[in-house]
């Protein structure tokens, strides 16, 4: 069974984090199914929109911690690098449907959707800095102008969770729902069914102030985290995530 699951309900594709006894940790592999789906979902008109969501009782735990051990992504061609190039130049509505942990990546990349739903109980945070590293996906640029340098500096340097209510007041979401499922695909349903030329049109409107800026700070952010990778720091928090693993 594939670890991205990919189905189609119309004009509608959903991409789906499928390994929930890892709290869907993100594999290379899954970032490569990703960025595939992605790049193939804007080449193919009949895709109106594409909704990421989640198998199991978690969106993701972020990246997988022993693959960034076994296989640190360092180069541009990594499956991460090539996922959140994906990411910031989608052109179609990408909608999140958020349960449960959404840690690392699974909160940064939603800097990048065009509407999440989250449940009431999701939690959210970015321990980049806990692990010894920098925070990526251009959240140093669009986390701050999202919520003001203080709260972003904050959350950043503390590694804190916040839940629903504090996401949506800081306009990281824009709906809270008992099933996030059902009320993004209610969403992506109603933009389907609007002219399709207007709706890409209107993305690149909204995304073209921050576009460049966001992918020159990607690409700086990608250089220090993975140096970061490698440092002590980054070794001695991924090992204790490793003994507190074998210890439970
Ligand atoms: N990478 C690899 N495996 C992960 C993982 C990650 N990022 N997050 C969770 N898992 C695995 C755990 O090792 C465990 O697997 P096991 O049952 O084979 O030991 C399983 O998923 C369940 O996680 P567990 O830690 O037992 O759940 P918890 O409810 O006690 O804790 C978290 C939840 C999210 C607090 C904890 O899993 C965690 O800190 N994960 C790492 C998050 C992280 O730092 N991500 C990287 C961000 S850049």
């Amino acid at each position: 069974m594939s670890e991205i699951l990919d189905t189609r309900s119309g004009a509608v594709r959903y991409l789906s984090f499928n390994r929930p006894k890892k709290m869907n940790a993100l594999t290379r592999g899954m970032y490569a199914d990703l960025a595939m789906a992605l790049n193939d979902s804007a080449g193919d008109f009949s895709v109106r929109a594409v909704i990421i969501t989640s198998e199991g009782d978690h969106f993701t735990a972020g990246n997988d911690i022993v693959d960034f051990m076994d296989n640190p992504p360092t180069a541009d061609s990594s499956e991460v690098a090539t996922f959140l190039a994906a990411l910031l130049n989608f052109p179609k509505p990408l909608i999140a449907a958020v349960k449960g942990n959404a840690v690392g990546v699974g909160t940064t990349m939603l800097l990048h959707c065009d509407v999440v739903v989250a449940t009431p109980t999701a939690n959210f945070s970015m321990p980049f800095v806990s692990l010894g590293l920098v925070p990526e996906a251009g959240s140093t640029f669009l986390f701050p102008s999202l919520v003001g340098y203080q709260r972003a500096a904050k959350i950043f340097l503390t590694g804190e969770t916040f839940g629903s209510m504090q996401a949506m007041e800081m306009g990281l979401i824009a709906e809270i729902a008992d099933d996030a499922l059902v009320a993004a695909t209610r969403i992506a349903q109603q933009i389907a069914e609007q002219p399709p030329q207007a709706v890409i049109n209107t993305k690149a409107l909204l995304k073209a102030r921050n576009h460049d800026s966001v992918a020159a700070v990607m690409r700086a952010e990608f250089e220090i985290f993975a140096l970061a990778l490698q440092s002590d720091e980054a070794m001695e928090a991924f090992m204790k995530f490793m003994v507190k693993k074998g210890s439970s």
